[in-house]
């Protein structure tokens, strides 16, 4: 397995849509698994594929604490909203920022998983919004988008200064 290095915003590659993936075969799989390894060291609770440069519908979700609960996402789509919820996000690619994002309190989501299954999931709590989050990725749109024009501005500004400092 391998860590794949995580595009920070506000790099204009995490706007991309993501493709349908046509076949899932060894390729897509270890893809997959890099995919939640990364997600683990980082550590974060969720990645999508257009976060580490890779245009395709693949996200990674795991909110348990030790790691025990990883769930695969080839091609998700909601196929339910209901009720309101407001949670603070973060994001691997905007490290450092959080703040509220209101979205759906729970939704059905169905998917492919890494064998190719079709299955379907309700989800609530942090699942909901983790799924949310990264279906948004697969989208192009990053939970910055949410805020005010003035806290996106603050963000970008800070995360150039942090970037220019990396360099
Ligand atoms: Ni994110």
């Amino acid at each position: 397995m391998a860590i794949l290095e995580i595009i920070q915003y506000p790099d204009p590659r995490l706007n991309t849509p993501a493709k349908r993936v046509e076949k899932i075969d060894a390729a897509t799989r270890k893809l997959i698994d890099d995919m939640a390894e990364t997600m683990y060291s980082a550590p974060g609770v969720g990645l999508a594929a257009t976060q580490v440069d890779i245009h395709k519908q693949i996200i990674v979700i795991d909110v348990s604490e030790d790691h025990s609960d990883l769930r695969v996402f080839v091609n998700p789509e909601v196929t339910r909203r209901e009720g309101v919820a407001v949670n603070q996000e973060g994001c691997l690619s905007v490290p450092g920022i959080y703040d509220n994002v209101e979205r759906a309190e729970s939704v059905t989501v169905t998917a492919l998983d890494r064998n190719g299954a079709r299955f379907t999931l309700n989800a609530s709590g942090l699942l909901a919004t983790c799924i949310q989050h990264e279906l948004d990725h697969l989208q192009g749109k990053v939970f910055v988008d949410y805020l005010s024009d003035l806290k996106q501005n603050r963000v970008r500004a800070k995360m150039k200064k942090r970037q220019r400092k990396a360099a």
